[in-house]
């Protein structure tokens, strides 16, 4: 399986605060099945956590490569980052060209405020998809203007922009509202990927096998290949993504 969503390099977020911490967030991830992990610090969402494209960049992430080989665990990781698309700059830095797409492709992985509105959301994505990129919604299920209103998926997945649910939301863990509102996606079956989403080696881990019972209960076997594999491997490979047909 491929993990398109995590936030696993140390230091650079809120996600992985020791080079111990990584490492056992990479060997759950084997463990679980997962054999690539695109990795995807947040990116602008304050001052303190810009991890624009660049030389800081790259020099964390070769960091990051450098330790896994050191402690042989042969995880493939792949560079990203989740623009926190939230904040008035957005359209210069979307001009500036500095951001890391997932694996360097045209897919963007993209999140908000939680309580922003369905408006600004919509605007921004049609902001990225202007600019010839195709935005990766990262967890709708977990902003209140979806939970109120599904349909705002809808409209995003019939504008070919690519809906993202993370394993906890699904498995209950980030409230009751956010489960909801993800299997009644998964439902719909206009979610295209499941991904970690994972800060740390205990609350909101790596690994994806643990979610699998879930989409068992609302997929077909070929859906949960589609959103667990075929379709990251898309993304990763820059390859166009057919709407879900379930
Ligand atoms: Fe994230």
């Amino acid at each position: 399986m491929i993990d398109l969503h995590c936030h696993i390099i140390p230091w650079i977020d809120d996600g992985a605060d020791s080079a111990h911490v990584a490492c056992e967030m990479a060997e759950h991830a084997l463990r679980s099945g997962v054999d690539t992990i695109v990795c995807t610090p947040h990116c602008n969402i304050s001052d303190d956590i810009p991890n624009y494209r660049g030389r800081d960049y790259d020099v964390c992430f070769s960091m990051f490569r450098a330790l896994l080989r050191q402690h042989d665990i042969p995880l493939r990781v792949l560079p990203g980052c989740e623009l926190f698309a939230s904040r008035s700059n957005l359209r210069k830095l979307l001009d500036s060209r500095r951001i890391v797409t997932l694996n360097h492709s045209r897919y963007l992985l993209t999140e908000f405020n939680f309580n922003d509105s369905g408006e600004r959301m919509t605007a921004a994505l049609d902001m990225i998809a202007r600019r010839g990129m195709i935005p990766v919604i990262a967890h709708p299920e977990r902003y209140d203007c979806v939970q109120h209103d599904p349909e705002l998926a809808v409209g995003w997945f019939a504008k070919g922009y690519i809906i993202q649910l993370n394993k906890g939301s699904l498995l209950g863990l980030l409230g009751e509202r956010a489960f909801h509102a993800g299997t009644h996606l998964l439902a719909s079956g206009i979610a295209h990927v499941i991904a970690s989403d994972a800060h740390d080696e205990r609350y909101r881990t790596t690994g994806l096998r643990s979610v699998i019972p879930v989409l068992e209960r609302f997929c077909s076997e070929e859906y949960i290949e589609l959103l667990l594999e075929t379709n990251p491997n898309r993304i990763i490979r820059d390859r166009h993504i057919p709407a879900p047909d379930f």
